[in-house]
């Protein structure tokens, strides 16, 4: 039981690292969705960190718009997302790691440092393409 678990977990792992980051927009689409189901009551629709749930949790959620965020911080995300912190709580049984992967995905660009580079270079440069084609 615990043997096929793991064999789930690392291929859904082997997923992500093949899929998610080649199709970079589709990502961004569904995690955003995802942030907002499972992530957004607390940390809020903008990463702003909701400050009703900050109090009923008796804590503090950092906004991540003033969050620089760097290939440090992504590791460090991700294994608080896996296991926890504090009143963070563990993903590892409630969503796959794909699903991880892209609600943080989606975190990382609501983040001061990524939110204005990284989403237009998703969707723009697609678009720019296509125009580029036509013309
Ligand atoms: C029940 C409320 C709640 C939900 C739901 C929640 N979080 Fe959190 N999260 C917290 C709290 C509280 C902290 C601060 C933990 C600490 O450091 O004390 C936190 C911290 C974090 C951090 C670290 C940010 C920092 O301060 O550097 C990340 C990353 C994170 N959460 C990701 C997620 C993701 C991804 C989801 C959805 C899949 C999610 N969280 C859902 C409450 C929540």
């Amino acid at each position: 039981m615990k043997n096929k678990m793991a064999t789930a977990a690392l291929a859904g792992l082997a997923l992500v690292a093949a899929g998610v980051w080649a199709q970079e927009a589709k990502t961004v689409s569904s995690g955003k969705d995802l942030y907002t189901k499972k992530c957004g009551s607390c940390h809020g629709k903008l990463g702003e960190g909701v400050p009703k749930m900050a109090t009923m949790l008796k804590t503090t959620i950092r906004d991540l718009r003033k969050i620089s965020v760097n290939a440090d911080t992504l590791t460090a995300w991700k294994k608080i997302t896996v296991e926890g912190k504090k009143k963070m709580p563990a993903f590892k049984t409630k969503l796959s790691a794909a699903e991880i992967d892209s609600s943080l995905a989606h975190m990382q660009l609501l983040a001061k440092t990524s939110a204005k580079e990284a989403k237009p270079a998703a969707t723009d440069s697609a678009a720019d393409a296509k125009a580029v084609e036509k013309k």
